[in-house]
């Protein structure tokens, strides 16, 4: 049995909050010349890296493992496994600033007709999209948790390599009409790198979205977006795999010793779906069943989505060790939220905006962050409200 200490947030000598302003100075690749980034843009060209290209030049990709306007004031990004801990980012006479954004997940473009059409998806987008763009006040950013399109190659090696491209090419126009003042952020998915990731379907999805795992900074929270396909299954890429469990230990370090007030982990596969100690061979405890649209009845085992016990351990060990108290997810496509008692993390998976396997309708979740507290609610396109109140007296009121 491995003894975890109490989290680290938990403890009474809480660190103070850390209001941060989302306006930024980053540093280049080679840590030399600082400059100023306005707040991420979907519709600012200059902002997106070093992986933009005619078709995507518009896109914001993170980069250097960071995304570009959400970086700590004071504190270097750099690349390679280390996190800088250098520098502050407390500012104890502020008070903390409460703040929401929104967690999306499986938009999925082609799941709903297997990839020969995906004109209802792109309706979904579009609704989500809109949805997004109506909350006041705005969302301070938005995730996508992953599996963005549905045609991966190797998954239907015989169906047009080409169309993964064009179930892109639509995502990115779609979503690039999200406000300029809500970033989005991309995590990826099954459906986006492979079932078992490899160098180059890593490379792919680089190319097209930027990072693949990256941290970012809002508000005195601190983000870490990670490739949970990798924990899945490394066999294909053992080294990204290795190098990307020491960045993240990395990351959450650096986060709690520059005194994060939260540190929260999105990624697309569920640590688990309902206990922290499920094992890998619960094959159907809990599993899904669907109906197709060609009336087809599938049934996915658990192992399908969870991410197996031993690699599930040690992301929730390391979360634990420092304080990461939430771990915000897709990839089931119906909404569960658990809490791991042992290592005091809540599991919140979101149901998609695309396809459904249960009963919840398309959405997605709105997730409000107060000094001492992180609420969060799932709401359909129907339900969405207009409004988010973040004052305190109705912290849990919708
Ligand atoms: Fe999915
Ligand atoms: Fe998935």
């Amino acid at each position: 049995m491995v003894e975890v200490p109490p989290p680290a947030a938990a403890s009474s000598a809480s660190p103070p909050p850390i209001p941060l302003p989302i306006a930024s100075v980053s540093i280049d690749h080679a840590g030399t010349a600082a400059k100023a980034h306005p707040p991420a843009s979907h519709s600012t060209p200059g902002t997106a890296g070093t992986l933009s290209n005619a078709s995507n030049s518009s896109w914001v990709c993170p980069s250097n493992r960071v995304y570009p306007g959400l970086v700590n004031l004071s504190s270097s990004p750099k690349s390679g496994d280390a996190a800088d801990t250098t520098g502050s980012c407390t500012d104890s006479s502020q008070p903390f600033t409460p703040f929401f954004f929104a967690t999306l997940a499986d938009t999925q473009l082609g799941a709903i007709e297997n990839n020969t059409s995906w004109e209802e998806e792109k309706v979904l987008c579009r609704m989500a999209v809109q949805k997004l763009n109506n909350l006041t006040p705005r969302p301070q950013f938005a995730i996508v948790c992953g599996d963005l399109v549905h045609h991966f190659p190797c998954m239907y090696p015989h169906t047009d390599p080409a169309i993964r491209d064009r179930q892109v090419a639509d995502f990115k126009a779609i979503f690039s009409e999200v406000h300029p003042s809500i970033p989005l952020l991309c995590v990826c998915g099954n459906h986006d790198v492979g079932n078992a990731p490899t160098p180059s379907s890593l490379r792919t999805f680089q190319e097209d979205f930027g990072d693949d795992y990256f941290g970012f900074w809002v508000g005195g929270m601190k983000g870490l977006v990670i490739n949970s396909n990798l924990y899945s299954d490394p066999s294909q890429a053992q080294d990204e795999y290795d190098k990307h469990h020491r960045w993240l230990h990395c990351e959450l370090a650096a986060a709690r010793a520059l005194r994060a007030k939260h540190i929260l982990l999105f990624g697309h596969h569920p640590l688990f779906l309902h206990r922290d100690d499920e094992e890998d061979e619960e094959g159907y405890l809990g599993s899904s069943s669907f109906r197709t649209k060609a009336g087809e009845v599938m049934t996915i085992p658990n192992t399908y989505f969870h991410i197996p016990r031993a690699r599930r351990e040690k992301v929730l060990e390391a979360m634990h060790q420092f304080g990461c108290s939430h771990y915000f997810c897709g990839h089931w496509h119906q909404n569960g939220v658990s809490k791991s008692a042992r290592y005091q993390v809540e599991n919140v998976i979101t149901s998609a905006v695309g396809l459904q396997i249960g009963e919840d309708k398309s959405g997605f979740r709105l997730v409000k962050v107060f000094e001492d507290a992180v609420v969060h609610k799932y709401f359909s396109f129907e339900d969405m409200p207009a409004h988010v109140f973040l004052d305190l007296d109705r912290k849990h009121a919708w």
